[in-house]
């Protein structure tokens, strides 16, 4: 990314010129004005985007990498251009990106492909990702059930034993345990960006060179920080990352796994079947390199095209310049959640964030604020937001999770501000 955010930061006027390319932010919510604010679950898309699907549909849909018609040939440019534009939006080489349904996918891809290795797959090469009894593998408390549970049957699959980093009291990681839960044992350490619930960024700097001690691999759950902040995978020096399209403005259905190109080259594969091979017989199959290894049968095509153009819309407007806007929204969002009488706001005071708040209306439950905010044309997530572990030591069951995006304005966090301000009032607390 080469913007200038000092010189250059995004307006107000610039955020209701951006608003106005997503279509589904005009309709009403109960005859409210609709104010979005659970991009954490998923973002709206840009009119670019669904566009991008519809003219591939349109002019060149065909199976890519097979066939040698005019619309295969195209319809395979069109799917590794997209590839291209994505991974150099996450700092990657084309080959290191490997297409997968979401970020979901992409962790299991991984913890198959070290339990195929645990099984003797793949041979001498991937010896280094086969795990046995003894090792660990680390993650943390914050994760989202997506980075945690594969790796639990990771750890079931292989006798291998699952540790993780705690968080204090307001959700904090205790990076100062690192030392002495990074051990020899480590084989593999899994964290998150940033927390989908709390919008705490990781400082991943500790995490990599507390595994690099160790020569265990890193891997990071980029859901949260691709759409949000400049991620550049070779910058932050981590083997792999995981993130989901529709986060990103892009469709559902299409995720990423980044790796690096000598481990993928050596990794086995996790589906097995059409499009991934260089020969088979009745006995054994032999495997082309990545990123083709790890993506058997016919792909998501249009999807990808979608990715992309959500990519490059996202580059254009500037990954600092989203990061800061969203920065300043979050501080709105904690300072006046904060402020508001019988509101608790989870979650560090003073960690770096993206625009996403936690908070609880002490004596309303989660889902009755969620449905009065709706009734308002409010939308936010309650629940645990796939992280009851955090939420267990957060000492709640369930929270309200306001999360925004570069179409938010200030004018939406005034009006979400106001109408928590009014719920317990009206549910007579
Ligand atoms: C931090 C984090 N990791 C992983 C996921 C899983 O993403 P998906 O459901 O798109 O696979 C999410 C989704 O909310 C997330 O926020």
């Amino acid at each position: 990314m080469t913007d200038s955010t000092l010189q250059n930061p995004l307006t107000s006027a610039e955020v209701a010129r951006i608003k106005a390319d997503f279509e589904i932010l005009e309709r009403p919510v109960g005859g409210n004005e609709l104010v979005y604010l659970d991009s954490g679950a998923t973002s709206q898309k840009p009119r670019c985007v669904y566009e991008a699907e519809q003219h591939f549909y349109e002019t060149a849909n065909a199976a890519v990498h097979r066939g040698a018609h005019s619309l295969a040939v195209e319809a395979t440019d069109v799917f590794e251009q997209a590839r291209s534009t994505v991974a150099s939006f996450i700092g990657a080489q084309p080959e290191e990106l490997i297409w997968t349904s979401n970020a979901t996918e992409a962790i299991n891809l991984l913890t198959y492909s070290f339990s195929n290795a645990s099984l003797g797959r793949g041979g001498e090469a991937a010896a280094r990702f086969a795990l046995r009894e003894g090792d660990e593998i680390l993650v943390t408390e914050l994760e989202h059930h997506a980075n945690l549970i594969p790796w639990q049957e990771l750890a079931f699959r292989t006798g291998a034993t699952l540790r993780y980093v705690p968080v204090d009291p307001q959700g904090g990681l205790r990076y100062e345990l690192l030392d002495e839960l990074v051990t020899e044992k480590t084989k593999i350490v899994a964290f998150t960006h940033v927390s989908n619930v709390l919008g705490t960024i990781t400082e991943v700097g500790r995490f990599v060179a507390a595994a690099r001690r160790v020569g265990a691999l890193t891997v990071l759950d980029g859901c949260q920080s691709v759409p949000h902040l400049p991620v550049d995978v070779k910058q932050l020096d981590v083997d792999f990352m995981a993130f989901s399209g529709h986060k990103m403005l892009g469709p559902t259905g299409i995720g990423g796994l980044y790796g690096r190109l000598e481990l993928l080259n050596d990794m086995p594969p996790f589906l097995t079947g059409g499009s991934m091979i260089t020969y088979v017989d009745m006995e054994r199959a032999e495997y082309l390199p990545a990123p083709q290894r790890f993506e058997a049968g016919t792909q998501r095509i249009s999807q990808v095209h979608g990715l992309a153009t959500a990519a490059s819309y996202l580059a254009e407007t500037g990954m600092q310049r989203i990061a800061d806007w969203e920065e300043h929204l979050g501080h709105l969002l904690y300072q006046g959640l904060s402020a508001i009488e019988g509101v608790r706001v989870f979650g560090p005071q003073d960690a770096a964030r993206i625009g996403t708040v936690p908070f609880e209306v002490i004596g309303v439950h989660p889902h009755d604020v969620g449905q009065y905010l709706d009734s308002r044309g409010i939308a936010v997530r309650v629940g645990h937001h796939c992280a009851q572990p955090l939420h267990r030591a957060l000492g709640v069951t369930s929270t309200t999770r306001a999360s925004t995006y570069l179409y938010n304005t200030e004018e939406d966090i005034a009006r979400l501000l106001e109408v928590v301000g009014s719920v317990r009032e009206y549910f007579g607390v």
